[in-house]
């Protein structure tokens, strides 16, 4: 456990940074520093590993103040990972990844060998390993940060916005690489993000700063939409704090709707009717969607025109482990505004409807 007892940072100049922080970070959870950019966020970080030092206050890390045990000794057991992944730009990536193990005295042949395992869990493939950080792109580099952080084991990760620079397809990326990882590995890990959505989607805990380092809310994500603290979280989780629920709320409970299918081999033999249904979705021969046909596109696609021209293309999909954010704008993205919910493989296991989504919410909210 990592905890803040009282502790205050005043920079020189008199710039108060955290202002008399008290809180407490459990083992093996994801715990979330939010708030606006000055307010302290990154500073509280890195007094945890020794690279700000406290004004004032007390820092333990498994029960020992940080302050009495040395730096260099202290962050080998703590990994650090920061936005632009701050790799070593003239070593190949699998010296960036290897350098905490061989620093800590492991053989370099063992280390990289370990790399390479590393690498893997983080999904990257092994032929970038010998590239150098400018050789790849920036979601590459991040994930090459975040292995390099895990290759050492340490019990402790601070993230400081890994992903800001990041786009929104890559960012959502990495932010499920996070979650599965930490599902595998319950590293205490702190991660710094200016993101309220980031911040709900990852944390099991979420620390809202507010001007001057001052700590307004210490909460888990659904307290901080239903119960926010005061005027300054409300207005920080901002104007979407309603729909913000959808993403907390796991969307497995939904019921599943029939989706009128037709194969693509039937449609293009002819026996396909599409008259009743205005919409029907139309599956390859493992059951996975390849696009929404009407009965104009029905008789389109027989009239000779390619497929492509003669189906709607599939929206968003709700995948398992989804939420229900995900399973309305799969129902609002369709067509026939029936969301297409799939298995692990991709392949339709049925419809997923908006007034169940809402439904759903209003009955967890209830509860
Ligand atoms: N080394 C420093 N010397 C003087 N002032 C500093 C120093 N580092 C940070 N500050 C000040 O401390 C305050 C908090 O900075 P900090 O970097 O912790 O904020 P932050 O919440 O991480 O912001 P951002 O979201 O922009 O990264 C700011 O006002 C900043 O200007
Ligand atoms: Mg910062």
């Amino acid at each position: 456990m990592i905890s803040f007892e009282n502790v205050s940072k005043v920079f020189a100049g008199g710039n108060t940074a955290v202002d008399q922080l008290s809180l407490e970070v459990p083992d093996g959870r994801l715990t979330v520093f939010v708030g606006s950019s000055g307010s302290g966020k990154s500073t509280a970080l890195r007094m945890i590993n020794r690279m700000v030092e406290p004004t004032s206050g007390t820092i333990r890390v498994d029960g020992a103040d940080v302050a009495g045990v040395d730096p260099v000794k202290l962050r080998l057991g703590i990994g650090y990972v920061i936005q632009n992944a701050g790799l070593m730009p003239h070593q190949r990536v699998i010296d960036n990844v290897a350098t905490v193990p061989v620093l800590k005295g492991e053989p370099r042949r063992a280390a990289r060998k370990a790399a390479y395992e590393v690498l893997e869990r983080v999904g990257l493939d092994a032929k970038l390993a010998t590239r150098y950080p400018a050789q790849l792109s920036g979601g590459e580099q991040q994930r090459v940060g975040v292995a390099r952080a895990l290759a050492a084991d340490p019990p402790i990760l601070l993230m400081d916005e890994p992903f800001s620079a990041i786009d929104p397809v890559v960012r959502h990326e990495l932010q499920n690489e996070i979650l599965r990882l930490q599902s595998e590995l319950q590293k205490t890990i702190v991660f710094v993000t200016h993101d309220i959505d980031e911040a709900l989607k990852l944390a099991d805990q979420v620390a809202v700063f507010g001007r001057g380092g001052v700590l307004q809310q210490y909460d888990e994500p659904a307290h901080l939409l239903s119960r926010p603290a005061n005027n300054f979280v409300a207005r920080f989780i901002g104007l979407g704090r309603g729909y913000r629920w959808l993403q907390l709320i796991d969307a497995s409970a939904l019921p599943m709707h029939d989706i009128e299918r037709i194969s693509l081999s039937t449609l293009t033999d002819g026996s396909a009717i599409c008259a009743a249904q205005a919409w029907a979705l139309v599956v390859d021969d493992e059951g996975v969607p390849l696009g929404w046909i009407d009965s104009d596109g029905v008789r389109r696609y027989r009239g000779g025109a390619p497929l492509s021209d003669s189906i709607s293309t599939v929206g968003s999909q709700l995948r398992p482990g989804g939420n229900l954010s995900q399973a309305l704008d799969a129902a609002l993205s369709s067509p026939s505004f029936v969301g297409i919910a799939v298995d692990r493989d991709g392949k339709v296991i049925g419809g997923v409807l908006a007034d169940d989504v809402l439904a759903a919410v209003q009955s967890q909210r209830r509860d």
